[in-house]
């Protein structure tokens, strides 16, 4: 058995820390009480649109970016995440891949570390690392302690093979990520995903940003785009 498929086999879901859901009430998220309310209704569709590309390809890791920064990359992730959490037997884990402007610990009010970047360097192992949040089936791993060189570190085998780990125990795995705009980490991290989703603020995204966006993705699985046209900060 390889390291990889060691750690896989250790993780096991059920063991894992559970914490109670208590997001930020600075966040707007989906609430599985109101599924006709925003944002329940419109990520339940993406859900289903998801769902539909998921049954024609093996798509398991999901990348959330956009072209530049505050276009609602993390919110898009944390409701994405929420609606998929939803669905009967599909453990969904969002991981906080923006290590440089990290917020899942945030919207979720959980500590930020331990974290990927703390399991990423050695410092924790997986099963510290993701929290289960509430009753139902969503999981959370928060960005872990700051580090110097995020790309530095997203580049190390480890971070692969940790994709690899996480596609294996959980249904869906969605990762939030800095804009493709300020730093390569998102076309990185989109090399190990299994497709990205663009974020755009409608009203606020230039089309030539956008087409930028997607050239600088080049061959890496676009699946499709999230107009998001709420309200700026
Ligand atoms: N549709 C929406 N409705 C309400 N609030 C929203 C919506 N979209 C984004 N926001 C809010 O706008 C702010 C910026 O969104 P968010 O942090 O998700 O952007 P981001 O793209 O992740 O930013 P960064 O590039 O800094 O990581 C947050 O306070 C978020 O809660
Ligand atoms: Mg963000």
């Amino acid at each position: 058995m390889t390291a990889s498929a060691t750690k896989a086999a250790a993780l096991n879901l059920d063991l894992l820390r559970t914490v109670p859901f208590r997001p930020s009430p600075n966040t707007v998220l989906v609430d599985p009480l109101r599924p006709l309310e925003t944002p329940s209704e419109e990520f339940g569709t993406l859900r289903t649109n998801l769902a539909q590309l998921k049954a024609e390809r093996n798509i398991r890791t999901v990348l959330i970016t956009s072209p530049s920064g505050g276009e609602g990359k993390s919110f898009a992730a944390a409701n994405l995440a929420l609606a998929e959490a939803q669905l009967a037997n599909n453990p969904t884990l969002v991981c906080d891949f923006d290590l440089r402007r990290s917020s899942l610990h945030r919207i979720f009010q959980l500590d930020r570390s331990p974290g990927l970047t703390d399991y990423l360097l050695g410092r924790a192992e997986l099963p510290e690392v993701i929290q289960k949040v509430g009753a139902g089936s969503l999981f959370v791993m928060t960005a872990g302690a700051p580090v110097v060189s995020p790309l530095e570190l997203l580049h190390l085998d480890e971070t692969r093979r940790l994709i690899e780990i996480l596609s294996s125990r959980f249904r869906t795995v969605i990762l939030d990520s800095p804009p493709l705009g300020s730093a390569s980490d998102a076309n990185l991290l989109a090399t190990l995903a299994d497709g990205a989703l663009l974020v755009t603020r409608l009203g606020a995204t230039r089309v030539d940003a956008m087409g930028l966006a997607i050239q600088s993705l080049g061959q890496n699985n676009v699946l499709g785009i999230i107009a998001n046209g709420g309200p700026r900060p």
